[in-house]
């Protein structure tokens, strides 16, 4: 089943619980009707699904884009192949309702119309894209005037502080996927986007520690960002040699980078000036906002019990004996997926019986699925040992059985994580039961609960 998250969980991960996109939807639709929904980078599109469904009593008409064409979608009706294997009721909807539209390429262009889509959402997609200035740019054109976007523009991270710029290849020790500069200086995302508020074009931070952007179009009219792309300095993230003493996630995406001209640079100090203090961006940072935090009762260290059972962890470490883990870092995995996850260098393969061996653990790789493209695609040749994999799936009667096998890019040093939900917690030890595995805790464990 291809994976991609359902409607809750891209709310979670969009609103954290504060709202909804069904509650955004309703609240428009109080004051307009017809309405255009746009998702971006749909995947299967089994939110994009979920929430047509919702709404097909209302004149609300859908839209999904996808970079990827095939596996699995490849037109509209592929839909409700894919929401019949997530259950969705699509019979119900009735003959004459209307599948969402797709369209497979590349959204940073977009063929909408101007101010012709009244909310446009993305989850896990902005980070792939190369020209994110542009992108929000295009969206931003066609959004309807009272129009909204929610932009899911990095993973943590993001919020790099004021300062000069670190060296010309990592840029700043936050792994920001979105860096702004202007000569050697940093410029914090939040502080240079005040300044469109007055040019019709409103942004706000809705979700921290995750970068979420509300985008609120006041006026018809074009956004300029004023910004000009670093060919030099933008690349892949997995060309940055981040290390231990960085600030949280660092995997995956591309970090792109622009150059703030010295107009915009002025336009942002004015802006900066003429807002009253309360309201002064302090730029994110780690470091302003413990400097301007009231002084509080301090919070009590996280410990395993931080966590509770069913709860859904990704844990980084090393294996130990049999099938004991040491966490170096522990956190939430809000990904909405039921499955378990490996990842490490591959121990041994044995293609005749297809199994490898994985953190110490057989994974059997069933007849059916060694027939399949996904394996042919990622195995062929391609499995060998010392290869850095990633299984997902679950453990049936003792056995690891994968529905999905990624190949990674070779990395200097083998990761090793695993993923599922906790079955149980042992505070006495510092112990937690994730996938099978003890997962042991200690004083230099990173454990993060949001
Ligand atoms: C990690 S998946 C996320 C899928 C879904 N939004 C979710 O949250 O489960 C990223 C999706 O974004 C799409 N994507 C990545 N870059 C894109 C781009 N520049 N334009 C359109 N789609 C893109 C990919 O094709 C893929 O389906």
């Amino acid at each position: 089943m291809a994976k991609t998250r359902s409607l809750e969980a891209i709310n979670k991960k969009l609103f954290k619980g504060a709202s909804s996109l069904q509650a955004t939807l309703e609240g428009m639709l109080e004051t307009r009707r017809p309405l255009a929904v746009l998702e971006i980078g749909c995947g299967a599109g089994r939110a994009l699904m979920e929430l047509a469904l919702a709404f097909r009593h209302e004149p609300v008409r859908f839209y999904g884009i996808n970079r990827e064409l095939g596996n699995p979608i490849s037109s509209s009706a592929d839909l409700a192949r894919v929401a019949r294997e997530y259950d969705l009721d699509v019979e119900s909807a009735g003959a004459e309702w209307q599948l969402p539209e797709l369209f497979f390429y590349d959204a940073t262009t977009l063929h909408f119309s101007a101010n012709s889509i009244d909310l446009i959402y993305l989850s896990s997609v902005a980070r792939f894209i190369e020209h994110k200035a542009e992108f929000i740019e295009e969206v931003c054109r066609v959004l309807t005037p009272g129009g909204v976007a929610i932009i899911q523009l990095s993973r943590s991270g993001w919020d790099y502080p004021e300062g000069e710029i670190r060296d010309d290849l990592l840029v700043t020790r936050y792994p920001s996927r979105l860096v702004l500069t202007h000569g050697r200086d940093l410029v914090p995302l939040p502080k240079y986007l005040k300044q469109f508020a007055e040019t019709g074009v409103e942004f706000e931070f809705i979700s921290t520690p995750a970068c979420v952007l509300r985008v609120t179009k006041r006026q018809a009219g074009r956004l300029s960002l004023g910004l000009e792309y670093d060919t030099v300095r933008s690349v892949p993230m997995t060309q940055l040699p981040y290390g231990q003493e960085d600030v949280r996630e660092a995997r995956g995406g591309f970090r792109s980078v622009y150059r703030v001209s010295d107009e915009g640079y002025k336009a942002m100090l004015d802006r900066l000036a003429r807002l009253p203090a309360r309201d002064s961006p302090t730029g994110g940072s780690e470091e302003s906002q413990e400097t301007s935090l009231p002084l509080t009762t301090p919070k009590p260290p996280r410990t395993v019990t931080s966590y509770r059972v069913g709860q859904r962890v990704k844990v980084k470490g090393k294996r130990g004996e049999g099938r004991s883990f040491r966490a170096s870092k522990i956190r939430p995995n809000d990904d909405g997926l039921e499955w378990e996850e490996l990842e490490g260098g591959v121990e041994w393969v044995d293609a005749a019986t297809g199994t490898f061996g994985l953190l110490g653990c057989t994974v059997y790789v069933d007849a059916e699925y060694r027939a399949s493209d996904t394996w042919d695609r990622a195995a062929r040749g391609a499995l060998r040992r010392g290869t850095l994999a990633k299984v997902s799936g679950s453990f049936r009667d003792g056995r690891f059985a994968p529905e999905r096998l990624v190949i990674k890019e070779p990395h200097a040093v083998i990761v090793e994580e695993i993923q599922g939900a906790i079955s149980s917690i042992d505070a006495a030890s510092a112990c937690l039961e994730v996938a099978g595995f003890t997962v042991r805790v200690d004083a230099r464990t990173r454990i993060v609960t949001e």
